[in-house]
């Protein structure tokens, strides 16, 4: 969801209104994703390297990020979302934590969907916690070094259970992964907008499925 600040240094407003926008924006993808059975759609909401950025625009963001929380639970009630998610939540402010664990529990019989923030996200952090924790249990005797496998290996990642994506979607023109779902998305499908994402519509979206529709995947084969 790339594309919030220079929306809103566009307007002449606060980088905060542009990350406003840029939650009006998720919620309607996530309506319209719904609508066309999506069964997962994977928001990246704050990385891990957006730690390094200005204090003051970190707590903005988590003003925001507490206040989704907070008020979106009822709609995704409502809607049948599963709310799930990803990234190192230990480093979240705990209130924060807190009200993502009770959204996850919430909500976790819905199955119209399934929303994953990742949050607090990298995804070089994500494998390094696999590899300590595998080497855990080969170091405890309860795995065997040569029976790590790829499967393994998924199973101690954040999206231990989530299918890999079929289809990526970066706004606002930039061209590259960002340290996000590097094991995940081997063979996803990646489609670039120009458009930066509080201005990212459901049309466009329609347009990345069909796009995504077109292309032959082969997986190597
Ligand atoms: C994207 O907005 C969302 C987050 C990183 C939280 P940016 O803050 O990256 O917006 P630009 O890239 O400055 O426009
Ligand atoms: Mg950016």
């Amino acid at each position: 969801m790339d594309g919030n600040g220079r929306w809103a240094k566009a307007r002449g407003k606060p980088t905060i209104a542009g990350h406003r926008a840029g939650a009006e924006t998720a919620r309607r993808i996530t309506e319209r994703a719904a609508q066309l059975g999506v069964k997962y759609l994977t928001l990246y909401t704050f990385s891990s390297e957006n730690w390094l950025r200005q204090k003051s625009w970190v707590d903005d963001l988590m003003g925001l990020i507490r206040w989704y929380l907070k008020n979106e639970l009822k709609s995704l009630l409502k809607n049948g979302v599963r709310l799930r998610v990803i990234g190192q939540r230990d480093l979240l402010p705990p209130d924060i934590q807190t009200l993502i664990e009770q959204a996850e529990k919430q909500t976790e019989d819905n199955s119209t969907i399934t929303v994953i923030l990742a949050l607090s996200y990298g995804s070089r952090q994500e494998l390094t916690q696999a590899a300590k924790s595998i080497a855990h249990k080969i170091a405890e005797g309860t795995l065997h070094a040569d029976d790590v496998t790829p499967e393994i290996v998924e199973q101690h990642l954040y999206t231990a259970g989530i299918p890999d994506p079929d289809l990526l979607i970066r706004t606002s023109g930039e061209l590259r992964l960002s340290n996000y779902l590097l094991w995940q998305m081997a063979y996803t499908e990646f489609v670039f907008s120009q458009t930066l994402w509080p201005d990212f519509t459901t049309d466009e979206f329609d347009q990345a499925l069909e796009t995504y529709h077109r292309r032959q995947r082969r997986y190597g084969l």
